[in-house]
């Protein structure tokens, strides 16, 4: 497995490769996998000829006040993990190498990022969208993979790809959770065995609102007042939002007569958590 920190030793690479005829597939990451990235390895490997992962914790999608300095790193175990996945190279680079002097530029999409997240993370998606753009650019991949567990994160990279032409196919892969139903996140290292249990409410929400739903509830705000109650009688929860929308636009909808998404983004202690699921299909 190479491991590789430079961009233009990246693009020879990567140049090669598809030179070759090899497939490229690329899982970026900010490291300190757990199963979740694994599951996305598995995907690209599966998928791809040569897999690339990159590992970089990108600064410039975190807000001032977030938690970029402490946000969990494990540079040795990562590559331990990746080698057993089967990564031919990981890309990371230090944040002098992605952001150089001087650097002034921003791939910004703009409606769906007004929405769930982009409303408490003010330029959060900016930060993602020019960080992805440009490791396309330096891994020249056929196909990245993301999980759906970003469900926003991987509807504007969708549309990032589409309105700029970018010839990299986009794979979203189901959120893998732990036995007891928590979606799997570096974030849940913050939390402490209390905070954890309470934690389960997120996925409980989302099960409760599935359930109305399929009782023939319409009401997104009768079904938001519900998770929102159901969530804050667990301890050392704030939620953040809770929202009721479309799968592709992400606009709150009024009524529920098609495809929906319940999104959510609850603080369970320092750990700010999010979930989401399609509480109606079609
Ligand atoms: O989902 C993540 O880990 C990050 O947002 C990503 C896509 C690697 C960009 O930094």
């Amino acid at each position: 497995m190479e491991v590789i920190e430079k961009i233009a030793l990246m693009q020879e690479v990567s140049e090669k490769w598809r030179g070759d005829g090899n497939i490229i597939s690329l899982v970026p990451t900010m490291g300190f996998l757990h199963q979740g990235h694994i599951e996305l390895l598995r995907v690209g490997r599966q998928k791809g000829d040569r897999l690339i992962m990159s590992i970089f914790v990108n600064p410039i999608q975190f807000g001032p006040q977030e938690d970029y300095e402490t946000y969990p790193r494990d540079a040795e175990g990562d590559l331990n993990k990746a080698r057993s996945a089967g990564v031919d190279a990981v890309f990371m680079p230090t944040v002098k190498e992605m952001y150089p002097d001087g650097f002034q530029s921003t791939v910004r999409v703009e409606e769906i990022t007004k929405y769930l997240c982009g409303k408490s993370r003010p330029g959060h998606f900016d930060g993602v969208t020019t960080v992805v753009a440009k490791l396309f650019s330096t891994t020249k991949p056929h196909l990245a993979i993301f999980g759906q567990k970003d469900y926003q994160q991987l509807v504007v990279i969708k549309r990032m790809v589409r309105d700029l032409n970018m010839d990299t196919g986009i794979i979203g892969v189901p959120t893998v959770r732990e036995a007891d139903g928590l979606a799997i996140s570096s974030r849940n290292s913050y939390l402490s065995p209390e905070e954890r249990s309470s934690a389960l409410s997120l996925k409980k929400g989302l099960g409760l609102a599935k359930a109305m739903v399929a009782e023939g509830e319409k009401d997104p705000v009768k079904i938001k007042n519900a998770v929102r109650e159901l969530i804050l009688s667990h301890p050392f929860t704030e939620i953040d939002y809770i929202t009721i929308c479309d799968p592709e636009k992400l606009a709150d909808i009024e009524i529920i007569d098609g495809p929906c998404l319940l999104a959510l983004a609850v603080r369970v202690g320092k750990a700010r958590l999010i979930d989401n699921a399609i509480v109606r299909e079609n």
